[in-house]
């Protein structure tokens, strides 16, 4: 991997970086359990194991100093009333925080710190994001058209903590009510 400086372009509308060194494609089957409607998750992965998001990473050393850079894409649709959604994470080492900048779409970021204090964010065009160190992070697609494209990045030896979500789920769920979005609590919700 080269130390000199570089430059790659986000070519609109597609937002696939110039360069790209993983590509990560996340489908409903690997979404199991993160889906409040357990009986409508397994209605839809009985038809078809649908694309929920994609993942073009920038790769760095994994060093203290370096940035970890790339373009997430969560894609239109939703389980039962539950919009598609990333599975959301903390980062390994806590005390990490991250920058996203939205490119396309509309949607949400649903984040919680280990204590359980929660915070939900708009995002459309324009908005860049800061989330602290501490804080799990969850991008939700709330358009019924188009993906949310963000640009993202974060320091290059922050890691990935899945499981923490996987097993108490997000306080705060991002739904399609009579009234169009809302914001509730997860009553499957618990934090140790
Ligand atoms: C990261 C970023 C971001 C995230 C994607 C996919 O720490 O790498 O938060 O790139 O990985 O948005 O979301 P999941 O990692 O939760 O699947
Ligand atoms: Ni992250």
């Amino acid at each position: 991997m080269s130390d000199l400086p570089f430059t790659f372009n986000l070519p609109l509308p597609h937002v696939v970086p110039s360069r790209v060194d993983n590509h990560i494609e996340r489908r409903l089957s690997a979404m199991r359990g993160q889906f409040l409607d357990e009986a409508a998750y397994q209605e839809m992965l009985a038809q078809d194991d649908r694309l929920i998001y994609e993942v073009y990473e920038v790769k760095r050393p994994e060093v203290s100093g370096e940035f970890l850079m790339g373009v997430s894409i969560v894609h239109p649709g939703k389980v039962g009333s539950e919009f598609f959604m990333t599975k959301g994470h903390f980062h390994q080492v806590l005390a990490t925080a991250e920058v996203y900048y939205c490119l396309r779409g509309e949607g949400y970021m649903v984040m919680e710190t280990p204590e359980g204090e929660a915070c939900v964010e708009a995002l459309i065009p324009g908005s860049v994001l800061y989330v602290p160190p501490r804080w799990a992070h969850r991008s939700v697609c709330t358009s019924r058209l188009e993906d949310l494209v963000t640009f993202f990045a974060y320091p290059a030896e922050a890691g990935h903590d899945y499981g923490t979500i996987e097993q108490q789920g997000f306080r705060k769920l991002v739904v399609e009510g009579a009234d169009g979005i809302q914001i509730v609590d997860n009553p499957r919700w618990k934090v140790d």
